[in-house]
Protein backbone atom coordinates (compact mmCIF):
# COMPACT_ATOMS: atom_id res chain seq x y z
CA UNK A 1 0.00 0.00 0.00
CA UNK A 2 1.71 3.59 -0.85
CA UNK A 3 2.06 5.97 1.71
CA UNK A 4 1.41 9.05 -0.19
CA UNK A 5 3.50 11.93 2.09
CA UNK A 6 3.00 12.23 5.68
CA UNK A 7 1.49 15.67 6.23
CA UNK A 8 1.52 16.49 9.76
CA UNK A 9 3.70 13.73 11.36
CA UNK A 10 6.07 16.18 12.19
CA UNK A 11 4.12 17.95 14.79
CA UNK A 12 3.17 16.92 17.68
CA UNK A 13 -0.22 14.98 18.42
CA UNK A 14 -0.36 17.30 21.45
CA UNK A 15 -4.00 16.62 22.09
CA UNK A 16 -3.94 13.20 22.24
CA UNK A 17 -1.28 12.41 24.95
CA UNK A 18 -2.68 11.01 27.95
CA UNK A 19 -2.43 12.59 30.72
CA UNK A 20 -2.20 16.18 28.99
CA UNK A 21 -4.39 18.57 27.94
CA UNK A 22 -6.30 17.81 24.45
CA UNK A 23 -8.11 20.13 22.15
CA UNK A 24 -11.53 19.96 24.25
CA UNK A 25 -9.71 21.08 27.25
CA UNK A 26 -9.81 18.57 29.12
CA UNK A 27 -7.03 16.03 30.08
CA UNK A 28 -6.70 12.99 27.73
CA UNK A 29 -7.10 9.36 29.43
CA UNK A 30 -4.69 6.79 29.13
CA UNK A 31 -6.97 4.63 26.91
CA UNK A 32 -6.31 0.87 27.98
CA UNK A 33 -7.62 -1.14 24.74
CA UNK A 34 -9.06 -4.20 25.81
CA UNK A 35 -6.53 -7.35 25.05
CA UNK A 36 -7.86 -9.44 21.78
CA UNK A 37 -8.04 -12.52 24.65
CA UNK A 38 -9.94 -10.50 27.19
CA UNK A 39 -13.35 -12.29 27.35
CA UNK A 40 -15.68 -13.85 24.91
CA UNK A 41 -15.71 -11.40 22.17
CA UNK A 42 -18.57 -9.65 21.50
CA UNK A 43 -20.16 -7.74 18.36
CA UNK A 44 -21.48 -4.10 18.30
CA UNK A 45 -23.08 -2.77 15.70
CA UNK A 46 -22.58 1.47 15.31
CA UNK A 47 -24.72 3.73 13.62
CA UNK A 48 -22.62 6.81 12.18
CA UNK A 49 -25.99 9.25 12.22
CA UNK A 50 -26.56 12.99 11.43
CA UNK A 51 -29.33 13.99 9.17
CA UNK A 52 -27.28 17.59 8.61
CA UNK A 53 -25.35 16.64 5.57
CA UNK A 54 -21.19 16.71 4.96
CA UNK A 55 -20.43 16.26 8.61
CA UNK A 56 -18.09 13.59 8.36
CA UNK A 57 -20.57 10.20 8.63
CA UNK A 58 -18.79 8.75 5.63
CA UNK A 59 -15.09 10.02 6.51
CA UNK A 60 -15.82 8.49 10.09
CA UNK A 61 -17.16 4.76 8.74
CA UNK A 62 -14.41 4.28 6.56
CA UNK A 63 -11.45 5.21 8.73
CA UNK A 64 -12.70 4.56 11.85
CA UNK A 65 -13.44 0.79 10.53
CA UNK A 66 -9.91 0.84 8.85
CA UNK A 67 -8.10 1.89 12.52
CA UNK A 68 -10.37 -0.98 14.10
CA UNK A 69 -9.13 -3.05 11.60
CA UNK A 70 -5.51 -2.12 12.29
CA UNK A 71 -6.13 -3.45 15.85
CA UNK A 72 -7.24 -6.54 15.08
CA UNK A 73 -10.76 -6.16 15.08
CA UNK A 74 -13.27 -7.48 12.41
CA UNK A 75 -14.97 -5.04 11.10
CA UNK A 76 -17.97 -4.29 8.68
CA UNK A 77 -18.83 -1.20 7.03
CA UNK A 78 -22.29 -0.71 5.91
CA UNK A 79 -23.17 1.81 2.79
CA UNK A 80 -26.84 3.03 4.18
CA UNK A 81 -26.93 5.87 2.05
CA UNK A 82 -28.28 5.72 -1.85
CA UNK A 83 -25.11 7.99 -2.85
CA UNK A 84 -22.85 5.34 -1.89
CA UNK A 85 -19.85 7.54 -0.49
CA UNK A 86 -18.73 5.12 1.43
CA UNK A 87 -18.42 2.14 -1.29
CA UNK A 88 -16.56 5.20 -3.28
CA UNK A 89 -14.44 5.69 -0.44
CA UNK A 90 -13.22 2.27 -0.45
CA UNK A 91 -12.28 2.27 -4.09
CA UNK A 92 -15.72 0.65 -4.98
CA UNK A 93 -17.85 2.11 -7.75
CA UNK A 94 -21.68 2.25 -7.07
CA UNK A 95 -22.60 1.91 -10.94
CA UNK A 96 -20.07 -0.84 -10.77
CA UNK A 97 -21.77 -3.77 -8.08
CA UNK A 98 -24.07 -5.82 -9.55
CA UNK A 99 -25.38 -6.75 -5.97
CA UNK A 100 -26.16 -4.24 -2.74
CA UNK A 101 -27.48 -4.22 0.73
CA UNK A 102 -30.46 -3.10 -1.18
CA UNK A 103 -31.14 -6.43 -2.34
CA UNK A 104 -30.80 -8.36 1.12
CA UNK A 105 -32.68 -5.24 2.19
CA UNK A 106 -35.52 -6.57 0.39
CA UNK A 107 -35.47 -9.87 0.62
CA UNK A 108 -34.28 -11.11 -2.37
CA UNK A 109 -32.07 -15.00 -3.01
CA UNK A 110 -29.39 -13.42 -2.51
CA UNK A 111 -27.18 -14.43 0.33
CA UNK A 112 -25.10 -11.81 2.42
CA UNK A 113 -21.98 -13.34 0.74
CA UNK A 114 -23.22 -12.82 -2.68
CA UNK A 115 -23.25 -8.82 -1.78
CA UNK A 116 -20.15 -8.14 0.72
CA UNK A 117 -17.00 -7.22 -0.81
CA UNK A 118 -14.10 -7.61 0.99
CA UNK A 119 -11.14 -5.01 1.21
CA UNK A 120 -7.80 -5.22 0.82
CA UNK A 121 -7.21 -3.84 4.14
CA UNK A 122 -7.61 -7.40 6.15
CA UNK A 123 -10.39 -7.33 8.76
CA UNK A 124 -12.87 -4.94 6.59
CA UNK A 125 -15.65 -6.10 4.96
CA UNK A 126 -18.49 -4.21 2.87
CA UNK A 127 -21.53 -4.33 2.04
CA UNK A 128 -22.30 -1.28 -1.16
CA UNK A 129 -25.03 0.80 -2.01
CA UNK A 130 -25.93 2.41 -5.16
CA UNK A 131 -28.81 4.26 -5.96
CA UNK A 132 -31.09 1.29 -6.17
CA UNK A 133 -31.14 1.99 -2.29
CA UNK A 134 -33.49 5.10 -2.42
CA UNK A 135 -35.95 2.67 -4.12
CA UNK A 136 -36.54 1.27 -0.53
CA UNK A 137 -37.34 3.84 1.26
CA UNK A 138 -40.22 3.95 -0.55
CA UNK A 139 -40.97 0.19 -1.06
CA UNK A 140 -40.13 -0.55 2.80
CA UNK A 141 -43.22 1.34 3.90
CA UNK A 142 -46.18 -1.43 3.04
CA UNK A 143 -43.61 -3.81 4.43
CA UNK A 144 -44.29 -5.58 8.07
CA UNK A 145 -41.91 -4.37 10.56
CA UNK A 146 -40.65 -2.06 7.80
CA UNK A 147 -38.45 -0.96 10.73
CA UNK A 148 -36.45 -3.94 11.41
CA UNK A 149 -35.43 -5.20 7.78
CA UNK A 150 -31.80 -4.05 8.65
CA UNK A 151 -31.91 -5.25 11.34
CA UNK A 152 -32.63 -8.99 9.99
CA UNK A 153 -29.54 -8.62 7.40
CA UNK A 154 -27.52 -7.68 9.87
CA UNK A 155 -28.42 -10.77 12.66
CA UNK A 156 -27.37 -13.69 11.09
CA UNK A 157 -23.49 -12.54 10.30
CA UNK A 158 -23.16 -10.43 13.21
CA UNK A 159 -21.16 -12.98 15.11
CA UNK A 160 -18.75 -12.71 12.14
CA UNK A 161 -17.75 -9.22 13.24
CA UNK A 162 -16.51 -7.79 16.17
CA UNK A 163 -18.16 -4.51 14.68
CA UNK A 164 -20.81 -3.49 12.55
CA UNK A 165 -20.38 0.11 11.44
CA UNK A 166 -23.31 1.97 9.55
CA UNK A 167 -22.97 4.80 7.22
CA UNK A 168 -26.19 6.50 7.85
CA UNK A 169 -27.77 8.94 4.46
CA UNK A 170 -27.98 12.37 5.76
CA UNK A 171 -32.06 12.14 6.57
CA UNK A 172 -34.20 11.06 9.39
CA UNK A 173 -36.31 8.52 7.04
CA UNK A 174 -36.94 5.52 7.06
CA UNK A 175 -33.94 4.05 6.14
CA UNK A 176 -32.08 5.96 9.17
CA UNK A 177 -34.48 4.21 11.57
CA UNK A 178 -33.52 1.18 9.98
CA UNK A 179 -29.57 1.87 11.02
CA UNK A 180 -30.73 2.98 14.40
CA UNK A 181 -32.93 -0.50 14.85
CA UNK A 182 -30.53 -2.36 14.10
CA UNK A 183 -27.69 -1.20 16.26
CA UNK A 184 -26.80 -0.66 19.67
CA UNK A 185 -24.71 2.38 19.79
CA UNK A 186 -25.11 5.76 18.14
CA UNK A 187 -22.14 7.76 16.83
CA UNK A 188 -22.87 11.79 15.77
CA UNK A 189 -20.28 13.34 14.02
CA UNK A 190 -20.62 17.19 14.07
CA UNK A 191 -19.04 19.62 12.29
CA UNK A 192 -16.98 22.56 14.48
CA UNK A 193 -19.27 25.04 12.31
CA UNK A 194 -21.65 27.85 13.05
CA UNK A 195 -25.12 25.49 12.74
CA UNK A 196 -23.43 22.45 14.34
CA UNK A 197 -26.45 22.80 16.41
CA UNK A 198 -29.03 23.01 14.32
CA UNK A 199 -31.83 20.16 13.63
CA UNK A 200 -29.65 18.16 16.87
CA UNK A 201 -32.64 18.55 18.86
CA UNK A 202 -34.78 16.32 16.00
CA UNK A 203 -32.02 13.95 16.04
CA UNK A 204 -32.19 13.37 19.81
CA UNK A 205 -35.19 13.17 19.38
CA UNK A 206 -35.57 10.42 16.82
CA UNK A 207 -32.84 8.59 18.45
CA UNK A 208 -35.23 8.44 21.62
CA UNK A 209 -38.41 7.39 19.95
CA UNK A 210 -35.81 4.62 18.20
CA UNK A 211 -35.15 3.53 22.10
CA UNK A 212 -38.27 3.58 23.50
CA UNK A 213 -40.13 1.98 20.79
CA UNK A 214 -37.78 -0.29 18.22
CA UNK A 215 -34.98 -0.60 20.04
CA UNK A 216 -34.59 -0.66 23.64
CA UNK A 217 -30.92 -1.51 23.34
CA UNK A 218 -29.73 1.90 21.47
CA UNK A 219 -27.49 3.90 23.40
CA UNK A 220 -25.55 6.84 22.40
CA UNK A 221 -21.81 5.92 22.14
CA UNK A 222 -20.55 9.45 21.64
CA UNK A 223 -20.38 13.30 19.93
CA UNK A 224 -17.45 13.30 17.37
CA UNK A 225 -16.28 16.46 16.58
CA UNK A 226 -14.59 16.50 13.14
CA UNK A 227 -13.38 19.33 10.92
CA UNK A 228 -12.03 21.35 13.76
CA UNK A 229 -9.58 23.96 13.02
CA UNK A 230 -7.71 25.11 15.91
CA UNK A 231 -6.05 28.28 14.52
CA UNK A 232 -9.92 29.91 14.22
CA UNK A 233 -11.66 31.35 17.61
CA UNK A 234 -15.07 30.32 15.90
CA UNK A 235 -14.31 26.20 15.92
CA UNK A 236 -13.17 26.26 19.46
CA UNK A 237 -16.30 28.63 20.45
CA UNK A 238 -18.40 26.04 18.69
CA UNK A 239 -16.37 23.13 20.29
CA UNK A 240 -16.78 24.80 23.85
CA UNK A 241 -20.81 25.17 23.21
CA UNK A 242 -20.77 21.63 22.32
CA UNK A 243 -19.10 20.66 25.24
CA UNK A 244 -21.34 22.63 27.19
CA UNK A 245 -24.31 20.20 25.38
CA UNK A 246 -23.53 16.98 25.53
CA UNK A 247 -20.72 17.05 28.23
CA UNK A 248 -18.45 13.54 28.66
CA UNK A 249 -20.30 11.86 25.51
CA UNK A 250 -17.76 14.38 23.77
CA UNK A 251 -15.23 12.38 22.21
CA UNK A 252 -12.04 13.68 23.27
CA UNK A 253 -10.45 12.94 20.11
CA UNK A 254 -11.09 16.24 17.75
CA UNK A 255 -10.55 15.17 14.31
CA UNK A 256 -8.83 18.31 12.01
CA UNK A 257 -9.74 20.12 8.93
CA UNK A 258 -7.46 18.80 6.69
CA UNK A 259 -7.29 18.49 2.50
CA UNK A 260 -5.99 14.75 3.35
CA UNK A 261 -9.60 13.53 3.59
CA UNK A 262 -10.72 14.87 0.46
CA UNK A 263 -7.87 13.54 -0.98
CA UNK A 264 -8.36 9.62 0.49
CA UNK A 265 -12.30 9.57 -1.11
CA UNK A 266 -10.39 10.16 -4.51
CA UNK A 267 -7.47 7.50 -4.05
CA UNK A 268 -10.26 4.96 -2.60
CA UNK A 269 -9.01 4.07 0.56
CA UNK A 270 -8.70 5.04 3.88
CA UNK A 271 -6.16 7.49 5.36
CA UNK A 272 -4.52 4.75 7.73
CA UNK A 273 -3.11 3.42 4.22
CA UNK A 274 -2.93 6.63 2.32
CA UNK A 275 -1.67 8.53 4.59
CA UNK A 276 -0.72 6.30 7.69
CA UNK A 277 2.07 8.70 9.90
CA UNK A 278 -0.65 11.80 8.88
CA UNK A 279 -2.49 13.62 11.55
CA UNK A 280 -5.72 12.63 10.28
CA UNK A 281 -4.67 8.96 10.88
CA UNK A 282 -3.13 9.49 14.19
CA UNK A 283 -6.64 10.87 14.85
CA UNK A 284 -9.00 8.29 13.71
CA UNK A 285 -6.53 5.52 15.17
CA UNK A 286 -7.09 7.30 18.88
CA UNK A 287 -10.62 7.49 18.39
CA UNK A 288 -10.36 3.53 17.58
CA UNK A 289 -9.06 3.14 21.48
CA UNK A 290 -11.55 5.06 22.78
CA UNK A 291 -14.46 3.64 21.10
CA UNK A 292 -12.94 0.40 22.46
CA UNK A 293 -12.52 1.36 25.98
CA UNK A 294 -15.73 2.76 25.72
CA UNK A 295 -17.40 0.11 24.49
CA UNK A 296 -15.72 -2.03 26.65
CA UNK A 297 -17.08 0.33 29.82
CA UNK A 298 -21.24 0.16 28.39
N1 LIG B 1 -11.64 16.36 8.92
C1 LIG B 1 -11.90 16.75 7.67
N2 LIG B 1 -11.17 17.74 7.10
C2 LIG B 1 -11.43 18.16 5.84
N3 LIG B 1 -12.37 17.63 5.04
C3 LIG B 1 -13.11 16.63 5.55
C4 LIG B 1 -12.94 16.13 6.88
N4 LIG B 1 -13.82 15.14 7.10
C5 LIG B 1 -14.53 15.02 5.97
N5 LIG B 1 -14.12 15.90 5.02
C6 LIG B 1 -14.64 16.11 3.67
O1 LIG B 1 -15.89 16.76 3.79
C7 LIG B 1 -16.81 16.21 2.87
C8 LIG B 1 -18.01 15.63 3.63
O2 LIG B 1 -17.54 14.56 4.44
P1 LIG B 1 -18.36 13.20 4.54
O3 LIG B 1 -18.72 12.72 3.18
O4 LIG B 1 -17.60 12.28 5.43
O5 LIG B 1 -19.65 13.74 5.29
P2 LIG B 1 -21.08 13.03 5.41
O6 LIG B 1 -21.66 13.49 6.71
O7 LIG B 1 -20.95 11.57 5.19
O8 LIG B 1 -21.84 13.70 4.18
P3 LIG B 1 -23.31 13.27 3.65
O9 LIG B 1 -24.25 13.86 4.63
O10 LIG B 1 -23.39 13.87 2.27
O11 LIG B 1 -23.36 11.79 3.63
C9 LIG B 1 -16.05 15.17 2.06
O12 LIG B 1 -15.56 15.77 0.88
C10 LIG B 1 -14.90 14.80 2.97
O13 LIG B 1 -13.76 14.37 2.24
MG1 LIG C 1 -21.98 10.36 3.83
Amino acid sequence: MATHGSEGASQTHGDEIPGELDATGRIFPDLVVPSLDDGPRTSTVIAMCNQKGGVGKTTTTINLGAALAELGRSVLLVDFDPQGSASLGLGVHPHTIEHSVYDLLMGSELSFDDVVISNRIPGLDLLPANIDLSAAEVQLVSEVAREQSLRRVIAPVRDRYDFVLIDCAPSLGLLTINALTAADRVIIPMEAEYFALRGVALLTDTINKVTERLNSDLGMLGVLVTMFDARTLHSQQVLARLLEVFGDEVFHTVIRRTIRFPETTVAGEPITSYASSSRGAASYRSLAKEVLVRCARQ
